[in-house]
């Protein structure tokens, strides 16, 4: 049996575009009785750009929410939050300092990220060893993460031989990426990769008229409703591909090419559509995020499960560092 893990960041409300690109895949994968699975919400990571407690709080409940509601069970999976498990910050120190500072300098994800962000803080920096403490702790085998964190994963593998090789052979697990390169890319809005911090997203968890909102924001050109439209250029019908069923996907291209059908009833249709497929994923998240005792309940559980293998890593590190 492996044990996968992986990291959720809570840096703001979940999407449709990590729905089905990140929550739905990995709930699958997690939920499979041959894996032991643990999924975690990276709280302590958001604190390299979030500083606002109250959206700290929110972020956690309106995360932890969502993936609850898309059917994450929490008896079965070890769901918790990075916050409460302080050996995470513990061993990053001791993994720190196994880690070569030009690797940390030269990673993507930091110089991206210092050229665009004004505040740019250490923990920006290390936010690759905060990242592999989170995978070493719990000997984790199975990594699923999107491709934008391969070299991240590599990093994590990097530190953990160079600890075994330093300190100890064999103390920390070397864990592998499982990169799904098929999983597609969900557009936004705009026609670009959906996304919280491009303000373009649907929120499938957002009050009906704010949704509908959002979806009447899709972009389209100007084309006279009665003239003849080619679906594949269209933002609406891209996104309405993604959850209608088969047939009503042909009827709209075909509507789309024969005219007389506008964009407006396109945008009504994929707003019904959402409604329809997310109606108990919605009507979840509304209950959860009424009783955040429930979620906490469920976060609580998790770290119960966690904190066993965490303590043991942690002594097992620190013993064959030589401290007491
Ligand atoms: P965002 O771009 O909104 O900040 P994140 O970078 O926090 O999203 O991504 C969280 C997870 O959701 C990752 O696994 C990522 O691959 C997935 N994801 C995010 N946006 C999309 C998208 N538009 N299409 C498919 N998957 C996505
Ligand atoms: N950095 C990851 C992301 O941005 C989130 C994350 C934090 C993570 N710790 C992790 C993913 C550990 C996998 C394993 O998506």
């Amino acid at each position: 049996m492996a044990r996968i893990l992986t990291g959720i960041q809570s840096s703001g409300r979940q999407h449709l575009g990590n729905v089905l690109g990140a929550i739905k895949p990995a709930i699958k994968l997690a939920n499979d009785d041959k894996n032991d699975a643990f999924l975690f919400i990276a709280d302590l990571h958001s604190l390299t750009s979030i500083k606002d407690k109250f959206l700290r709080k929110e972020n956690l409940l309106s995360t932890a929410a969502a993936w609850l509601a898309c059917g994450l069970d929490p008896e079965k999976v070890v769901f918790y939050a990075q916050s409460d498990l302080p050996q995470c910050t513990e061993l990053t120190w001791y993994l720190n300092c196994f880690t070569p500072y030009p690797m940390l300098a030269n990673a993507h994800s930091f110089k991206d990220k210092a050229n665009r962000l004004s505040d740019i803080n250490a923990g920006l920096f290390d936010y690759p060893v905060l990242m592999a403490s989170d995978i070493l702790l719990y000997n984790a085998n199975l990594v699923p993460v999107g491709k934008d964190q391969r070299q991240h994963l590599e990093m994590t593998r990097d530190i953990a031989e160079a600890f075994n090789r330093h300190v100890q052979k064999d103390i920390l697990v070397i864990p592998e990426a499982k990169i799904d390169e098929s999983v597609m890319t969900i557009p936004g809005t705009d026609g670009q990769k959906m996304s919280k911090s491009y303000g373009n997203v649907i929120d499938v968890f957002l009050p009906e008229k704010d949704l509908k909102k959002q979806v009447m924001s899709i972009v389209t050109d100007s084309i006279p409703l009665e003239d003849s439209k080619n679906p594949d250029l269209c933002n609406v019908v891209k996104i309405f591909k993604l959850i209608a069923p088969a047939d009503e996907i042909a009827q709209m291209e075909k509507s789309y090419r024969t005219g007389g059908y506008g964009y407006g009833h396109a945008k009504a249709a994929l707003f019904r559509v959402l409604l329809e497929t997310f109606r108990s994923e919605r009507l979840r998240f509304e209950e959860l995020m009424q009783t955040p005792d429930e979620i906490y309940r469920a976060l609580n559980m998790g770290a119960e499960k966690a904190r066993y293998i965490a303590d043991e890593t942690l002594m097992k590190v620190k013993q064959s560092l030589g401290f007491r």
